[in-house]
Parts: structure tokens; C-alpha cells; sequence
């Protein structure tokens, strides 16, 4: 029997610069798509993945995130006398049970793979998943279920993949393809954010990742990579060079950058079109506003 994956890293400490000034006062991961904050998307698919330990990997300025995963007795109080329980039932999401979250400082900014590597010592020796936040995944089968359940056949390391246009390979971890089986690849290689004439293929790694525990030693032992900093990539093609089986995982899914003030907006809309409160009364509005737009062209 495989090894059950039961914890993910979510490494939050980024200084979210692209956010400027909302960030100066908010985590990026507090910054809300339609009603819920982005971290809330990942935590939801976490769970439908089966992850029962959550691990943040934080830095200074991140505390919102500590209280909003917190029990707000005053608050619940009010909504039960005032009868409100569907936000009451909205709220129920954004509880842990008592020792299944766990905060960890990254004290320095070194990297994605220096993230990681910063909650070894809660991870020990199982495999485990790491979610990065500002890729949000709509889904009919939440992405990292969909990666949990091709991993049980295939164990190894496995990153969610996607094609991206050949000039864009320079934002992504970029695989180099050895067997292509369709929704699994197997990978034989991987380099962090190529040139576009370097890169070994237009197939991205997208921020879910499946990872066996030998890619923290791999993180120990890391120098540092492309931008300067210590690279989850670099560990993880590691585990190829050392003869362990490394898969993409093609999902289903649409994949937003909410990295990028535009994937932000595009998240909003799509987000927004799926609510069945607010899809009417929202595709009306973006109608007129394209009948606006043609009509001035
Ligand atoms: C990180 C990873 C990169 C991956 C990307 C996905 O880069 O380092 O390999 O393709 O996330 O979003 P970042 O966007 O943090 O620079």
C-alpha cells in the first residue's frame, strides 16, 4: 500500500510587490475572489484531496491568515442569535481542528524550494503535497484530488502541468518530456524559468505538487538557482539525477494566475459567472459592458 499524502505545505510568505499598495496592510492570500480569500480555495481543495495537516509557511506581516483559520466565538455567537445560518455554515470552512494547522516563518526571503525546505522537520518521512495559492484551479474534480489519485498508481514525485505558450516559458518551471502517456508524462528533466529558445518544452509546472520526502534532503543539500534563489524545480529534478520517478500531471481544469492583477480579474469574472446568487444579475451586467465596448469601436 502507498503511503496516503495527509499534509500540505502552503507556502504564503511572499511579499505580494504586485499587490502594492492592498498588500502593504493585507497577505495577498487574504485578497478575496468574489466572498472568499484566495487561501480559502486552496484549503477547500486540499481537503477534498484528503489533507488532514495543513502547514504554512509564513514570514512578517502575515498574521491575518493566523485569524482568519481561527474560531471567532463573539462573531458565531451573534450570527446564532440572529438565526443567520448559512453564513454561519460559511464560516464552518474557515475552521481547523485544534493541532491540524501549523505556522512556520521563513525568516528569509530565499526562494520557493527554501520555503519548503523551512517545514521539513514537520513532514518526516512520507510523501506530501505543496499547493502555492495564487494558482487557483476551477475544477470539476478539485486539481489535487484529480494528482492523488494518479499518484497512487505511479508514487514517485508529480506536479500539476500545462501547456503555456512557448514565450511565457520564462514564469515557469518547464518540463522536459520523456514518455508522454497523455494526462501523465513521465519527466526527465526540469528547468526553472528557461529563455524560450532554451526551453525543453512549452508543458509548465503549475503550483500543485505531489512531492516524495527525499526532496527536502534534496533541499539541504540545493544551491542556489535561477533568480538567486533556492528552487523547488532544481530539487525536485534532483530526484530524476538520483534515479526516482518524476510525472507531470496534465489536469482539468482552468488554471488562473492570481499572481497577476489580470488572472486576478479574469478569476473574478469566471468565479463570479459560477455563482448561481450572482451569475444573472453578473452576465447582464458584462453583456451591456461588451455592448458598450463594441459600440464605441
Ligand atoms: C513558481 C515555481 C515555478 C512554477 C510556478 C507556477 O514560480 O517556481 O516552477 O511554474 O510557481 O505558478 P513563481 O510563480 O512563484 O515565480
Amino acid at each position: 500500500m502507498r503511503r496516503k499524502v495527509t499534509k500540505a505545505i502552503f507556502p504564503v510568505a511572499g511579499l505580494g510587490t504586485r499587490f502594492l499598495p492592498a498588500t502593504k496592510a493585507i497577505p495577498k492570500e487574504i485578497m478575496t475572489l468574489v466572498d472568499r480569500p484566495l487561501i480559502q480555495y486552496a484549503i477547500d481543495e486540499a481537503r477534498a484531496a484528503g489533507i488532514r495537516e495543513f502547514i504554512f509557511v509564513t514570514s512578517r506581516g502575515k498574521s491575518a491568515l493566523e485569524d482568519y483559520f481561527d474560531f471567532a466565538p463573539e462573531l458565531e455567537n451573534s450570527l446564532r442569535e440572529k438565526g443567520k445560518t448559512e453564513l454561519l455554515e460559511a464560516l464552518k470552512a474557515t475552521n481547523m481542528e485544534s493541532g491540524a494547522i501549523a505556522y512556520i516563518r521563513q525568516h528569509q526571503a530565499l526562494g520557493l524550494g527554501h520555503a519548503v525546505w523551512c517545514a521539513r522537520r514537520l513532514i518526516a518521512n512520507e510523501p506530501f503535497a505543496v499547493i502555492l495559492p495564487d494558482d487557483v484551479i476551477a475544477a470539476d474534480t478539485p486539481c489535487l484530488q484529480q494528482m492523488v489519485e494518479a499518484y497512487e498508481e505511479t508514487g514517485g514525485s508529480m506536479v500539476a502541468a500545462m501547456e503555456v505558450p512557448q514565450e511565457k516559458t520564462s514564469s515557469y518551471g518547464v518540463l522536459d518530456v520523456k514518455d508522454d502517456m497523455g494526462a501523465l508524462v513521465s519527466v526527465k528533466g526540469m528547468v526553472e524559468k528557461p529563455d524560450a529558445d532554451q526551453a525543453p518544452s512549452n508543458l509548465a509546472v503549475i503550483g500543485r505538487y505531489i512531492l516524495a520526502p527525499k526532496v527536502l534532503q534534496n533541499l539541504s543539500n540545493i544551491k542556489r538557482g535561477a533568480g538567486g534563489e533556492i528552487q523547488l524545480t532544481d530539487a525536485i529534478a534532483q530526484e530524476i539525477e538520483n534515479g526516482r520517478d518524476v510525472f507531470g500531471y496534465r489536469f482539468r481544469g482552468q488554471r488562473f494566475d492570481c499572481g497577476s492583477k489580470a488572472g486576478f480579474l479574469q478569476a473574478t469574472v469566471a468565479f463570479g459567472l459560477s455563482r448561481p446568487d450572482l451569475k444573472d444579475e453578473f452576465s447582464e451586467f458584462l453583456d451591456g459592458m461588451s455592448m458598450l465596448k463594441q459600440a464605441a469601436q
